[in-house]
């Protein structure tokens, strides 16, 4: 019994070293998280070595001057001025072991990011994240600029330093990709930044890092590092207007329609899945090449559940234009929704995940979404739409209409 418990720690005990993990920060791969892995190294190492010399000299002592039968108690002795500037040089030394690669860490860490590097706002939100891309814009209607804005899924070209600005529109919040970098604070009224180079094209997993309500653990996103020509187009597609002219869209060097929009490592390089041509057109990572682990899996919650009825884009377009949709939601192809609370959803059919990551894209979420957000997610700020909740909400047929119409924003 005992021994089969003993095997269980052990198991969870070394389970729980495993670095492959999609989510660990102990296989990093930009310069940001190596830097931080270093000296992860170098103070676990130092600590071993401590443990062991102190640990052995405890155990030689504890036996060597054990009490033995008919040997008298030994004499008592007050202050040894060399021990004592032993027992005082030694921590020194190794407080200066610690300190010389750590602040040479935060110095590196701290830096400013090199000039050039692509720009990218966070900002946090209860409970979602909202980027921003100044260096891309858009002449809006009657001369406004327009900024590229999505929510939840970040685009990162691979090779090309991204300089990360960190801002908070309530409470604290912090940013976390645990194979690409982090973690830091966003902050009210402060700006905080942090940069590292992606180096491999794939999807990662992120998170809130710093406990900011009800549904801090539901404030997730995606990040998907891509090739620059696929930035680009993701670009010039977030950029266009549903439903007017596409801006020209760069020359596309490397497209393999049979091997994904990118080449995720992980399940995905694994499983390639045949993307259809209107997809990489768009330079967007649909949910069918999302890995497993950038799946989520929360189940919806009794009685939401919506099916049977077939959206109509139009009917859903009337719908929105007229509800209280456009008091929250920007969408760049509806002049009058240029609300600021809620996400972007101008290019909303292109994402993967709903809710802040969690859950997936798809119709049978986004109904159950527009019906009840406050029970899909604890806290939501946009609140139940759909009846019996709300007896003059929307019915089933209404909400299928909204949800075809958002998801053919690409
Ligand atoms: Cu945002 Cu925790």
């Amino acid at each position: 019994m005992f021994a089969a418990a003993l095997i269980a720690v052990l198991a969870l005990t070394l389970g729980g070293c495993g670095t492959a993990g999609p989510n660990s920060t102990l296989t990093p791969t930009t310069e940001f998280g190596r830097e931080i892995d270093r000296l992860f190294n170098i103070l676990f190492i130092g600590g071993i070595i401590v443990f062991v010399l102190v640990e052995a000299a405890l155990l030689y002592t504890v036996i060597r001057y054990r009490r033995r039968e008919g040997v008298p108690a030994p004499k008592h002795v007050h202050g040894n001025t060399t021990l004592e500037i032993a027992w005082t040089l030694i921590p020194a030394v190794v407080l200066a072991f610690i300190a010389i690669p750590t602040v040479r860490s935060i110095f590196r860490t701290q830096d400013r990011a090199i000039p050039g590097a692509l720009e990218v706002e966070v900002i946090g939100h209860q409970w979602w994240w909202e980027f921003r891309y100044p260096q891309y814009t858009r002449q809006g209607a009657g001369g406004k600029i327009d900024t590229l804005v999505t929510a939840n899924e970040l685009y990162l070209p691979v090779g090309r330093t991204a300089n990360f600005a960190l801002k908070s529109k309530d409470v604290l919040h912090s940013f976390w990709i645990p194979q690409l970098g982090g973690k830091r604070d966003l902050i009210t009224n402060h700006t905080n930044y942090i940069w590292f180079t992606p180096e491999s094209t794939a999807v990662w997993n992120g998170f809130c890092a710093e406990y900011c309500g009800t549904s801090h653990a539901n404030m997730r996103l995606r990040a998907f590092t891509v090739t620059q020509a696929e930035f680009d187009k993701w670009v010039a597609n977030q950029l266009s207007v549903p439903g007017a002219p596409a801006p020209a869209t760069p020359p596309v060097a490397q497209v393999a329609p049979t091997t994904g929009a990118q080449t995720p490592t992980g399940d995905v390089a694994r499983t390639p899945s045949p993307v259809p041509q209107a997809q990489l057109a768009t330079g967007t990572v649909s949910l069918e090449q999302l890995p497993a682990y950038a799946l989520p899996a929360t189940p919806i919650p009794a009685n939401l559940e919506i099916s049977g009825v077939t959206g109509d884009v139009s009917r859903g377009e009337a719908i929105f234009r007229t509800g209280a949709c456009i008091a929250c939601h920007t969408v760049a192809s509806v002049p009058i929704a240029r609300g600021v609370l809620g996400p972007n959803l101008s290019h909303f059919g292109s994402r993967t995940t709903i809710g802040a990551g969690l859950y997936p894209n798809d119709a049978r979420h986004l109904m159950a979404w527009i019906k009840d957000a406050p029970s899909m997610k604890p806290g939501s700020l946009m609140p139940a739409f759909g009846r019996p909740k709300i007896p003059s909400g929307y019915t089933d047929q209404q909400i299928a209409d909204i949800a075809a119409y958002l998801h053919s924003l690409k």
